[in-house]
């Protein structure tokens, strides 16, 4: 049933207290975040969490991330919390950091796709933290898209995928970042990164005593049926990487980190930032083929490499690059 989507200003306090209410009377509303902007609803309702899954079109085996005011917040979450899980909230919360921990009795199960796991952050933008403690409790928030499609960087987006669907957006303006948190698990060891984000393996060394390894094609992919891939982060053209600019055929859509010698590329700028937007703007202009152009500085980017390979997935054309 179509319904009028409110776009509503994070900084004016009368449109914060109105998404609270809306949340508390189990709405959908979309939230900004430092990283992408999340859809956000009430942990603790089973049904609103079941029509947050059909809304996104999300697969019902894909587990969401909780989204914490503040780190006693945690404990209504999950249980058995490590030490190390508080030490590493000191240090990078609030912040783009997701932790696996050991799933609350008291949180649904289809808060977690069944698992007896659950993850959880804190987002940094204060307005989204203080929104959170207004409502009450802890919100569920996976990315503000349709599932499949690129994650949303600015309200726009939001509303490009689900306007007519949700309550409404609050408006934050662009995110600081641009690509999904850090997800890291602490519920088995070696303590392994499940989705690369801006916080680096080297950064959680410090504080791990070990580089924590990146465990590959896990994340966006169903825990329970392994074998099953999703495209994700993906544009409706077809995504090619290269690191060869003669597989670039002339007038194409390049995105790069680098001016190109040949003028004839229709050249977008690349970073952790833009990428998403630009993932956009391209189906937006019907451009038949996007082509990614992997400079020495988007290889050593393990996050954005991640994006853009999984973006790439189902266009065969993934040039064989080192990395
Ligand atoms: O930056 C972010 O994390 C954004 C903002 C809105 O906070 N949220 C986000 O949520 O990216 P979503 O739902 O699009 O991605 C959540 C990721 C998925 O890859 C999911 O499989 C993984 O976290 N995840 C969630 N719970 C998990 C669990 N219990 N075990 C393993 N992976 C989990
Ligand atoms: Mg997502």
């Amino acid at each position: 049933m179509p319904m009028e989507t409110l776009r509503l200003d994070a900084s004016n306090p009368s449109d914060l207290e109105c998404a609270a209410e809306l949340l508390i009377a189990g709405k959908l509303v979309a939230i900004p975040t430092e990283t992408v902007y999340g859809l956000a609803a009430r942990t603790f309702v089973p049904d609103v969490v079941a029509e947050l899954y059909r809304v996104k079109g999300r697969p019902q085996d894909n587990p969401l991330i909780v989204h914490c005011a503040t780190a006693k917040d945690i404990e209504r979450i999950a249980i058995d919390i490590p030490p190390i899980a508080w030490r590493l909230l000191e240090r990078f919360a609030p912040g783009p950091l997701t932790l696996i921990l050991k799933r609350h009795p008291s949180v649904p199960p289809i808060v977690s796709a069944g698992l007896p796991t659950v993850a959880v952050r804190i987002p940094a933008p204060a307005v989204t933290r203080q929104l959170i403690a207004r409502v009450g409790e802890p919100l569920v928030a996976p990315s503000a898209n349709r599932s499949g499609r690129p994650s949303p960087t600015r309200p726009e987006h939001v509303l490009e995928d689900l306007g007519g669907q949700i309550a409404a957006v609050l408006d934050g303006g662009p995110c600081s970042i641009g690509i999904e948190s850090t997800v890291l698990n602490l519920t088995d060891e070696p303590y392994a990164i499940v989705r690369p984000g801006a916080i680096g393996a080297v950064e959680l060394s410090q504080m791990l005593g070990y580089e924590p390894p990146i465990v590959r094609h896990s994340q966006d992919v169903a825990p329970v049926a392994p074998g099953m891939k999703y495209r994700h982060y993906a544009p409706r053209a077809p995504v090619f990487l290269t690191s060869t600019l003669d597989a670039i055929p002339h007038g194409a859509l390049v995105l790069t980190t680098e001016p190109l010698p040949n003028e004839d590329y229709h050249i977008r700028p690349l970073s952790r930032q833009t990428l998403y937007d630009e993932f956009r703007r391209a189906d937006r202009e019907q451009a038949p083929a996007i082509y990614v152009y992997l400079t020495p500085l988007v290889l050593s980017d393990e996050a954005l490499m991640n994006r853009l390979e999984k973006a790439a997935v189902s266009s065969q054309h993934t040039d064989n690059f080192t990395r």
